[in-house]
C-alpha cells in the first residue's frame, strides 16, 4: 500500500469514528437532557428518541461497519499472526481493541433490538402503558451508556496503537 492509500484508509477510519463516537455523545450529553426540558411525558420523549435513533442508525450502523472493515484491513497482517499479538505490546493492544469492538457491536445490537418492531409501533401509537415505557427506558439508558463507555475505551486503545507505546 502506498503512503497516500494508507492516509486515505486512516482518513475513512477517522471520519467513521467521528460520526460514531461524536453522534452517540451528542445524543447522550446534548440531546437527551434537552429533550427532558421539552416535555414531561415519558411516552412523548420516547417517541421522539425512537425517531432520532432511527435517523442516527442510518449513518451510525454504516460507520461502525466501515470502522470494522477499514480497521481489520489495516491490521490483517498482524491479526493473522497470533504469536505477534501476544509477543508485542502493539499486538496485545490491537487484540484488546478488537475484543472491545466485538463487545460494542453486541451491546449496540441489543440496544437497537430492545425496541422490537411491535413494541416500537405500540410506543409510536401511544398504546404502551407508561410503567412499561419506563422499564424499557431504563434498559436503553444503561445500554446506551455502555455503548459510549466502550467507544471511548476503544479510542484509548487506538491512541496507544498510534503512539506505539
Ligand atoms: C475491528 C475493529 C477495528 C480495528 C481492527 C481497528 C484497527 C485500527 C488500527 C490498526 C489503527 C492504526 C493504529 C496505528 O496508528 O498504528 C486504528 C486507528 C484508529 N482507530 Fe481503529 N480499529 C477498529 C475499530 C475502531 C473503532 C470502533 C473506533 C472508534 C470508536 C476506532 C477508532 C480509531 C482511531 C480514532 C484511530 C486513530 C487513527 C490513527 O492515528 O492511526 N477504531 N484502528
Amino acid at each position: 500500500m502506498t503512503a497516500i492509500e494508507q492516509a486515505i484508509l486512516t482518513w475513512i477510519h477517522l471520519i467513521s469514528a467521528a460520526i460514531w463516537v461524536g453522534g452517540s455523545i451528542f445524543i447522550g450529553i446534548v440531546f437527551s437532557p434537552l429533550l427532558k426540558t421539552m416535555t414531561s411525558s415519558v411516552t412523548e420523549r420516547m417517541q421522539i428518541m425512537i425517531r432520532v435513533g432511527r435517523r442516527f442508525n442510518m449513518i451510525a450502523v454504516p460507520s461502525l461497519i466501515i470502522l470494522m472493515a477499514t480497521g481489520l484491513y489495516n491490521s490483517h497482517m498482524l491479526l493473522g499472526r497470533p504469536e505477534l499479538l501476544i509477543a508485542t505490546s502493539y499486538g496485545t493492544f490491537l487484540l484488546v481493541k478488537v475484543i472491545l469492538v466485538a463487545a460494542l457491536a453486541v451491546t449496540y445490537a441489543i440496544h437497537v433490538r430492545v425496541i422490537r418492531k411491535d413494541v416500537e409501533e405500540k410506543i409510536m401509537s401511544g398504546q404502551l402503558p407508561e410503567p412499561q415505557i419506563q422499564k424499557l427506558r431504563k434498559k436503553i439508558i444503561i445500554l446506551g451508556e455502555a455503548t459510549v463507555v466502550l467507544s471511548v475505551a476503544i479510542l484509548f486503545f487506538a491512541a496507544l496503537l498510534d503512539a506505539g507505546v
